[in-house]
C-alpha cells in the first residue's frame, strides 16, 4: 500500500543545505496502524508531508498503491491528495465559521459530491467517531477533543487509501488524549483504515502494533508486537 524507498530528504536556504533525513526506508501495509516516533526535530512532519505528496523527496521514491507519487504532475498530486491521503493535525485546523457537519462535508464540496449524499456521509461518520450529536454546532462549541473527533470525521470522509495523523494528541490532556487514541484503534479495526500516527510519545506510539522511530533523521527502528498492544 505505502512503501517508501530509500528516501532522504534535504532543504536547500540561500545555497545551504540542510539533511533532514537520511535513506529512510520501510513499507505499510494496507489496515495496518503504526506509530512513527521520535523527538522534536528528528524529522517526522517533513517525513509525513513528503508521504503525503506535499513536497518531493531530495532522493528516492515513495509508493502509494504501487505509484511513485513523486512522479505525479502537480494536477495528478493533487486529485491524488483529495481522493487518498487522509489528514488529521495536531490543532485540528476546522473552519469556525462552518457547522461541525460542513467541516466534515467539506472534502466532499470540493469533489462536487451532492447535498444529500455529503450530509448522509458526514452525519454517519460523526456518529462513528461519538458525536453524532453535535452536527449543528460549531467548532468553538466544542472541547478540544470533541474538534479532534470532528477532525479524524473530516478525514475519513473521502474514503481514502491511507490517513496521516501528525501528533494528534499534542493539545489534548491525558484523559483525552487516551479516547482519541483509542478511537483511532477502534476505526483502525472496524473499518480497516490504513493510519500513520506520528508522535513524540511512547504512551502513544506502545498503542500500536507497529513503532517505527526516527532519531536525527535516521530510522533507528522498526518494531512489531503479535499479541495485544498495551
Ligand atoms: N523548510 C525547512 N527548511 C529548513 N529546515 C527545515 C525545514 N522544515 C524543517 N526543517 C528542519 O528539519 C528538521 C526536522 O523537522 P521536522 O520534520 O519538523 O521534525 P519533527 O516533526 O520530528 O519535529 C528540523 O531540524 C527542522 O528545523
Ligand atoms: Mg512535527
Amino acid at each position: 500500500m505505502l512503501a517508501v524507498e530509500r528516501l532522504s530528504h534535504w532543504f536547500v536556504n540561500g545555497g545551504e543545505e540542510t539533511p533532514v533525513l537520511h535513506n529512510i526506508h520501510f513499507t505499510v501495509e494496507k489496515g495496518e496502524i503504526i506509530a512513527l516516533l521520535g523527538s522534536s526535530g528528528s524529522g517526522k512532519s517533513t517525513l509525513l508531508n513528503l508521504m503525503a505528496g506535499l513536497m518531493k523527496p531530495s532522493k528516492g521514491s515513495i509508493l502509494i498503491n504501487g505509484h511513485p507519487i513523486e512522479k505525479m504532475t502537480e494536477n495528478q498530486l493533487a486529485e491524488f491528495r483529495r481522493t487518498q491521503i487522509g489528514f488529521i493535525f495536531q490543532a485540528y485546523e476546522l473552519i469556525p465559521h462552518l457547522t461541525v457537519r460542513e467541516n466534515v462535508e467539506l472534502p466532499l464540496v470540493f469533489q462536487g459530491i451532492k447535498a444529500k449524499l455529503r450530509k448522509e456521509k458526514a452525519l454517519f461518520l460523526l456518529a462513528k467517531v461519538g458525536i453524532g450529536e453535535k452536527s449543528e454546532l460549531f467548532p468553538s462549541q466544542l472541547s478540544g477533543g470533541q474538534q479532534q473527533r470532528v477532525s479524524i470525521a473530516r478525514s475519513l470522509i473521502t474514503e481514502p487509501a491511507i490517513v496521516f495523523a501528525d501528533e494528534p494528541t499534542g493539545n489534548l490532556d491525558t484523559k483525552t488524549e487516551k479516547e482519541i487514541i483509542d478511537l483511532i484503534i477502534e476505526l483502525n479495526s472496524t473499518l480497516s483504515i490504513t493510519f500513520v500516527i506520528v508522535t513524540h510519545e511512547l504512551e502513544v506510539a506502545k498503542r500500536t502494533r507497529r513503532v517505527i522511530q526516527l532519531r536525527d533523521g535516521f530510522l533507528v527502528e522498526d518494531a512489531s508486537w503479535a499479541g495485544e498492544p498495551e
